[in-house]
């Protein structure tokens, strides 16, 4: 743990522009920096640093963030490496706090268990090299599948001896505890005896991102058909099955730098195409593909290929799986190795470049080879194509992207000779049904110009207790625009008089809400809210910077995604009139638009809650009549409010 105020000195000494510089050649432009985008492939620089707000924004992918997300992003560092990191690079020192005694504790069982695994990885390696049935048995397996010498260092495998206990003598004899032992799941306890998990196995070590060992999986060497061809390690507090992915550790590096991953089923894939020189490679190791292991990927790269060795059948089965892939944001390929192949054979039967190539060649976009698999089923039967469309479609609404998505729509109504409208309509509708469910406002793209929606629109099911939109809004009215000031218009005591009063948007904004007793829901607004309030009552607001440079990450990523949208159509940075123009002339409006929204929001919360009470109770009871009264009062609150709101929205 890092204390707080250290964070904060870190924060505050780091310049964006020294910190990115590192990274990235800068040239001066006006007040700002400007340079080549490192997170996505550009030829003309749109990556602009301001060293006065101490954030950057690309203009090309969207990016944004402070010196400390910069850290993070490129190095893919989590927040407290990214602080250690800076403040390495400005002598900053930073006293560790003690971890609480819970905090311990884990660290000494995940450390132990690191520890152990270490152990154990070492153990199978030196019975694999150096004993008799190590060599006779699991060496010369490895030798016969034609795995070199270097590839078994390089994956550190070994083999567990055939006795009964083995490991866990060994490991028991030089110091580690029983509760390790069977909590990695290496010794199994039974009626009071201990022995070992793997036996007469070769051993997979899995690692980690940073390549220590978490688990191991033991392939049989024998035909027993009573005995699983894999034994794996159990889940432990170093092991999340679902969060790792075999071969990672190797693969960060080449999976950055050819900007894809491959994706295979099992260690002996991945160990035979490092063999053939190709290592942005992983493995999902035999279960389907999890979200978190999708998310692992994305930090490196956004273009997934799954190499496959399977049947039609066993590829229609995962489609499921890979509309997940799609989800994320990914693009995804597929490729089919020829009956009977997989990675692991076809690359030990071909020569290396041989294996990029086809790889390389073969890799189908999944969108249009699922259009075709499916395709090639419907042989004409007009029902079987319709559900076909649907399926297509369903899986093309599922990319987050609204400006992709009609791309697929135009190659998938060329492979199936649908008109591209027809789709494009079935996609509409599609995910203006889904975004009624979510409660969101449906992104639609309008490529190609929209038909009339037969369908009639759905009555969106809304959560009233939910004020989440209205509370942005309101924070971001107060990061936009907190320092202006609001000219306001009042009748005055003569007829025809008018009386202009003028008000600082944060104290307007902070005053009409608290005079209200709103108070927010969300915690990261609510603190940016508080230090606004603050800031009117001591009469100094904060600055940009101070969110910005904010030592809860939460806070400073919602301010730096909020402010940069500011400028989001001025590449130079300037604040030009031309940004949402009817949002800054009638500044007023938006600001009371915002207020107001929130409180009926808010409102409309208390009466559903006040409300859900009352159908509790029975209607002779004195606390009825209360809710009741109290239903009346809150209505006409709202009553009031709706006037207000309407008076703005209808100018
Ligand atoms: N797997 C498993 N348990 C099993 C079978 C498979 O955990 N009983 C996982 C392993 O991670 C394995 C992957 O699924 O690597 C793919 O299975 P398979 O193709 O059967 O194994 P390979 O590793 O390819 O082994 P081989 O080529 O030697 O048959
Ligand atoms: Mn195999």
């Amino acid at each position: 743990m890092i204390p707080r105020d250290t964070i904060q000195s870190i924060i505050d000494t780091a310049r964006i522009d020294e910190v990115v510089g590192d990274f990235v050649q800068l040239k001066k432009r006006g007040v700002n920096l400007l340079g080549l985008c490192p997170f996505h492939n550009e030829k003309t620089p749109s990556f602009t640093v301001s060293p006065a707000k101490g954030i950057y924004k690309c203009f090309g992918c969207g990016k944004a963030g402070n010196a400390v997300n910069f850290v993070m992003e490129h190095e893919k560092y989590s927040y407290p490496e990214a602080l250690r990191y800076l403040a390495n690079k400005y002598g900053i020192e930073v006293e560790e706090q003690e971890p609480s005694p819970e905090e311990k504790q884990l660290d000494t069982e995940r450390d132990s268990l690191f520890s152990l695994n270490a152990f154990a990885q070492k153990f199978y390696s030196q019975i694999l090299h150096d004993t008799d049935e190590g060599k006779a048995i699991g060496l010369s397996y490895f030798i016969e599948r034609g795995f070199r010498e270097d590839i078994i260092q390089k994956f550190q495998l070994g083999f567990s001896p055939v006795a009964w206990d083995a490991f866990t003598q060994h490991a028991l004899k030089n110091g580690y505890a029983e509760k390790y032992l069977i909590d990695s799941g290496l010794t199994i306890s039974k009626e009071g005896k201990l022995y070992d998990r793997f036996r007469e196995r070769v051993m997979f070590p899995i690692h980690n991102l940073t390549g220590k060992v978490i688990g191991f999986g033991g392939r049989i060497l024998t035909s027993d058909k009573n005995k699983p061809k894999y034994v794996n390690s159990p889940e432990s507090e170093v092991y999340n099955k679902s969060k790792s992915l075999y071969g990672i550790w190797l693969a960060r590096n080449a999976i950055v730098g050819k900007d894809n991953c491959y994706l295979v089923e099992g260690y002996t894939d991945v160990i035979s195409l490092h063999q053939s020189g190709i290592e942005n490679v992983v493995a999902s190791s035999g279960t389907s593909l999890t979200t978190d292991q999708i998310r692992l990927i994305s930090k490196y790269t956004h273009n997934i290929t799954i190499l496959y060795d399977g049947d039609p059948a066993g590829i229609k089965a995962s489609f499921r799986g890979i509309d997940m892939i799609l989800e994320q944001g990914m693009n995804v390929k597929i490729v089919l190795f020829p009956d009977g192949e997989d990675p692991d054979s076809y690359a030990r039967k071909h020569r290396s470049a041989d294996v990029e190539a086809f790889i390389s060649t073969t890799a189908n976009d999944f969108i249009a080879f699922k259009t075709r698999l499916l395709l090639d089923e419907t042989q004409n039967d007009p029902i079987k194509k319709a559900a076909l469309i649907h399926e297509i479609i369903e899986t093309i609404s599922i990319i987050p992207d609204p400006i992709i998505r009609p791309l697929y729509v135009r190659e998938c109504s060329e492979i199936m000779g649908i008109a591209e409208q027809t789709l494009m309509n079935e996609l509409n509708r599609l995910i203006r049904k889904k975004a009624q469910k979510g409660g969101v406002s449906p992104q639609i793209s309008e490529e190609v110009p929209q038909q009339p929606v037969i369908a009639p629109p759905q009555e969106p099911v809304l959560d009233v207790s939910d004020c989440s939109a209205q509370e942005l809004d309101v924070i971001r009215v107060l990061l936009h625009y907190a320092g202006r000031t609001l000219k306001f218009e009042q009748p005055g005591n003569e007829p025809d008089e008018t009386i202009t009063f003028e008000v600082g948007a944060a104290e307007y904004v902070c005053n009409d809400l608290r005079a209200n007793q709103i108070e927010f829901d969300n915690p990261v607004m609510r603190k940016i809210f508080e230090a606004y309030a603050e800031g009117v009552d001591g009469k100094t607001l904060p600055d940009d910077r101070f969110f910005l440079m904010h030592p809860e990450p939460e806070v400073a990523d919602l301010a730096i995604n909020i402010i940069t949208q500011k400028y989001e159509l001025s590449p130079g940075w300037e604040e030009i009139k031309i940004y949402v123009p009817v949002e800054t002339d009638k500044l007023e409006d938006t600001v009371s638009r915002a207020v107001l929204s929130l409180m009926h929001r808010k409102l409309s919360a208390m009466i559903f809650h006040n409300q859900k009470i009352m159908k509790e109770l029975s209607s002779e009871s004195e606390a009825w009549s209360d809710h009741l009264s109290r239903d009346i009062h809150l209505k006409q609150a709202r009553n009031e409010i709706s006037r207000r709101l309407g008076r703005i929205l209808n100018g």
